[in-house]
């Protein structure tokens, strides 16, 4: 088959990096090939770029788009606000009716903050957790991502060579530029490993505010906790004086509503959501125990942001938790039902090309690893054992094929893959593979 022309964003590229740094507005989308692809529309599972090429997509955003991309519900409801205004800086009703809302849906949420991104409101977090426990440092683990900031933007990528013993990792700070200090203030830990984290309590217990991570790793590839491991990490938490914080950014609302504290039955201290509780509007939630995000009040805890609780993230937040809910979950019915015809043909069309590929995750989120022997528990497994020149060169046939998966083969599903959908993905991965 002909390859896809890309001359128009090619073109469009070269002429922004001469006005937008670096060409991208976020360091993420540098890895597109054969540059950062420029797009005209998207709908439901679909997206169209400027050159005319229509992809299948499963990146979603990098996955805010669970209902598809511009869903008329929310769409709608949003529109329906933009007269409004946007951000008061000041209160409104449509605030009070989604914390309460969220607080009726969760039980770990007994208060709720808005913010407008994952990355600050992880920040948030954590510093609520020092105020709280005054103590000061965070455990995190390697593979994890929790947003950019200087604080927590370590060891999510380390080279095997750089990240140490896997009993002691090193933390090790992912960006130039980052405050060296920061690294003092964490312990990096491997994830699934709750011998680990036992130890790590028993020698410096006194020392941990809380307890961070991705409840099924995701930013490292798909990979579920270990049975009980959850359960672990909250016992050690309360056992030790410390906190459970939860970052479902990409969990939350994928796995369910409940996202991946009712899958797997945990109560965390505090959880982070963004992404999809808001269907692809900016905007993230902090919640958790109330004595604890109390301390914005009387802890002298500074928490601001221009944008929180802006009229039309609400507004879509309001419409898309109604979709969610709507029909006792048919929204989840269906990309289970999707996303596990998609795996299930993933892994056939591997074992016809004779491509040793791991397909793991659940049907809302999936991964595929291009490794042979057991699925990968952590970030180590899939550092030494994926390999990515092989995945990459898949992302790229995939797209060809008109597929679009992000740089890491990880597949995000949405309410708006139906079974069409689903089928010409299969018969693309089917050309995509006999071209590797
Ligand atoms: C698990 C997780 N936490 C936090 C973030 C940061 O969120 P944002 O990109 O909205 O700042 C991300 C982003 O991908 C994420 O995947």
């Amino acid at each position: 088959m002909a390859s896809r022309s890309y001359a128009r964003s090619i073109a469009l590229y070269e002429e922004s990096k001469r006005h937008l740094a670096g060409g991208v507005s976020s360091n993420v989308r540098y890895a597109s090939a054969p540059v950062p692809l420029f797009f005209e529309r998207a709908g439901g599972a679909r997206m169209t770029d400027v050159d005319g090429n229509t992809y299948i997509d499963y990146v979603l955003g990098n996955g805010p788009a669970i209902l598809g991309h511009a869903p008329p519900s929310v769409t709608r409801a949003v529109a329906d606000t933009l007269a409004l205004g946007q951000t008061y800086a000041a209160q409104h009703e449509r605030e009070l009716q989604l914390a309460r809302r969220l607080t009726g849906l969760l039980p770990s949420l007994e208060v709720v903050r808005f913010a407008t991104s994952g990355t600050e409101a992880v920040q948030a977090a954590m510093r609520l957790a020092r105020a709280f426990t005054g103590r000061p440092k965070i455990v995190k683990f390697e593979g994890h991502y929790h947003g950019w900031t200087d604080s927590v933007y370590v060891s999510v990528r380390p080279s095997l060579n750089e990240a140490g013993p896997s009993q002691a990792p090193v933390p090790v700070a992912e960006s130039n530029g980052q405050s060296a200090s920061v690294l003092a203030d964490l312990i990096v830990l491997g994830w699934n490993d709750l011998d680990a984290l036992a130890d790590t309590f028993a020698r410096s217990g006194q020392q941990i505010a809380g307890v961070l991570m991705e409840p099924v790793l995701v930013n490292a590839g798909v990979i579920p906790p270990q049975a009980g491991y959850l359960q672990g990490v909250s016992r050690l938490c309360r056992e030790h004086g410390a906190l459970f914080l939860c970052d479902e950014v990409i969990t939350g609302f994928r796995l369910g509503l409940g996202g991946a504290q009712a899958l797997f039955d945990v109560r965390p201290d505090i959880t982070i959501f963004a992404k999809a509780v808001a269907a692809g509007f900016p905007l993230a939630v902090i919640g958790g125990r109330r004595d604890v995000m109390d301390c914005l009040l009387t802890g002298n805890v500074m928490h601001g942001g221009t944008y929180n609780g802006n009229v039309q993230s609400m507004a879509a937040a309001l419409a898309a938790l109604d979709e969610l809910a709507r029909d006792d979950g048919a929204v989840y019915r269906s990309m289970h039902r999707q996303g596990t015809r998609l795996m299930e043909g993933l892994r056939a069309a591997a074992r016809q090309h004779n491509v040793p590929m791991i397909v793991q995750g659940y049907p809302q989120i999936l991964q595929t690893f291009f490794m042979k022997g057991s699925p990968p528990r952590t970030y180590r497994d899939v550092a030494a054992g994926n390999d990515r020149d092989r995945a990459l060169a898949f992302c790229k046939a995939l797209q060809e094929e008109g597929v679009r998966v992000n740089q890491r083969c990880a597949w995000f599903l949405s309410a708006a893959h139906d079974d069409a959908a689903i089928d010409e993905t299969l018969a693309a991965v089917d050309r995509a593979l006999a071209r590797l």
